[in-house]
């Protein structure tokens, strides 16, 4: 958007989809203000440092620094602002429902904002949030703001990427004005915007990424029949996914999906239909599905050696997906508990991954390589596909460990090689 003013956009939230959304909007030529609590976050960002492992994100905040500051300060973040992008998060609650009180409580920050002319939300938010925060608008004297939906559909990893060249920019809203608002906001990226209602928008975010969950958990399911019947998920997978009606997309077997957003967000759809007095049954198996998914690794390992007392077992990566340091409902977590729940010793690499001092991880021994962390031991897990672990050498592997027993959560090494190398090797779906 060379050569255009932009518009001044206030982002509320400097986690993943706060900063992301901030550094875009700023790469498009828009004046950005990111706000958060978080003092030390803030600190950072001002001294040039970035919070999170996001490709590409570093070098989009050096770059716009011109047009993209960061606040503690609620005033100075609202100062002249046009539109405020809600980015806090939304995790869910005691009862499976989303936690609303970030949101509320940037909402109640904007009475008196009457300069303001929009606010959009991204945090992701069950559906008919949109209804309450206009009741709530309307009540503070700002009937006048428009009001937006706009879901978040980037992956971490890819987060600049996906934000600049989305399938699709959904935009829920039931005025004109903040419609062309956001066309506006969103010209130089490289994806139609799509407009409808409020609440079809915040469905569309819930209904994604339950689609999503649920093709790997059917993929997931399908690998489990072929391992039992001598059939080969990757290859099944690879002609289903051949038919353009079906994609090939999201039919990886593993170890499970994770995250911060598949387990949340599907958590948070079953809830809202329950509050609806619905029970959403597909929805329901996908979630069990992904649960067991866990549960039948540790089993297969505790066959395999006979008894987890007391073995000492490698987990081979912590995150939820190589290329980010997001542990968050990482299938690790799970695992690392029931291993030391069965009574093992867990021992663990990962490139990126901070588990901090807290349970399972304290209780869990780190080792800055792969190689490091297999010495001496009775079993490993691949349970994040990280590229570093198709370069160990798994001969020397294999010599090290006291037993080469390898359950590849991923899919991604070679079976005949490795049981050539003298591992006991097991994955998901594969003869
Ligand atoms: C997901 C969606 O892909 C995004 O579109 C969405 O915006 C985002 O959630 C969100 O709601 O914010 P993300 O959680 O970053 O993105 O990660 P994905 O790449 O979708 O992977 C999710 C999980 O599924 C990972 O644990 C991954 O290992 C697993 N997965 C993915 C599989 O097990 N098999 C597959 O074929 C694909």
């Amino acid at each position: 958007m060379v050569g255009k003013p932009g518009r001044r956009v206030t982002v509320f939230g400097a986690g993943y989809i706060g900063l992301v959304t901030g550094a875009c909007l700023a790469e498009l030529g828009h004046r950005v203000v990111v706000r958060d609590i978080n003092a030390d976050r803030i600190q950072l960002l001002r001294g040039g440092g970035v919070p999170i492992h996001e490709p590409g994100l570093g070098e989009l905040i050096t770059k716009n620094k011109e047009r993209l500051s960061f606040t503690l300060d609620l005033r100075e973040a609202l100062d002249g602002a046009e539109v405020v992008y809600v980015c806090v998060d939304t995790p869910p609650s005691a009862s499976g429902d989303a936690d609303l009180s970030r949101v509320w409580t940037v909402v109640d920050s904007l009475t008196g904002a009457a300069h303001l002319r929009a606010v959009v939300m991204k945090s992701t938010v069950p559906v008919g949030t949109g209804t309450r925060v206009r009741a709530v608008l309307d009540g503070a004297g700002l009937a006048h703001l428009g009001y937006a939906s706009n879901p978040e559909f980037t992956a971490e990893g890819k987060a600049v990427h996906d934000f600049l060249h989305p399938d699709r920019v959904v935009v829920g809203t039931s005025d004109e004005t903040t419609a062309q608002l956001m066309r506006e906001l969103h010209e130089g990226v490289d994806g139609p915007v799509v407009v409808m209602d409020v609440k079809s928008a915040e469905m569309v975010k819930l209904a994604s990424n339950a689609l999503l969950a649920t093709k790997i958990s059917f993929i997931n399911e399908i690998a489990t029949l072929c391992e039992n019947t001598g059939a080969d998920v990757e290859e099944v997978a690879r002609a289903v996914g051949l038919d353009h009606r079906l994609g090939s997309h999201f039919l990886r077997a593993g170890i499970g999906w994770g995250g911060s957003c598949f387990p949340k967000d599907s958590e948070a759809l079953r809830q809202l239909a329950n509050n609806t007095g619905y029970h959403l049954q597909l929805l329901s198996a996908v979630i069990e599905v992904n649960n067991l998914q866990k549960r039948r690794a540790i089993q297969k390992l505790a066959e395999a050696l006979g008894t987890l007392a007391g073995a000492r077992v490698v987990l081979l990566g912590l995150t939820f997906k190589p290329g980010t340091d997001d542990m968050r409902e990482s299938p690790s977590t799970v695992l690392a508990s029931r291993l030391l729940a069965e009574g093992a010793q867990v021992h663990c690499w990962d490139p990126l991954a901070r588990p901090g001092d807290v349970q399972p991880w304290a209780s869990t021994i780190r080792h800055p390589t792969p190689l490091e962390a297999l010495e001496g031991a009775d079993a490993a897990i691949v349970v994040t596909e990280w590229p570093q672990l198709k370069e160990v050498d798994w001969a020397r592997a294999a010599a090290a460990m006291r037993r080469p027993v390898l359950f590849d959560g991923r899919n991604l090494l070679d079976p005949q090689a490795m049981r050539a190398l003298g591992f006991t090797y097991m994955s998901v779906g594969r003869p």
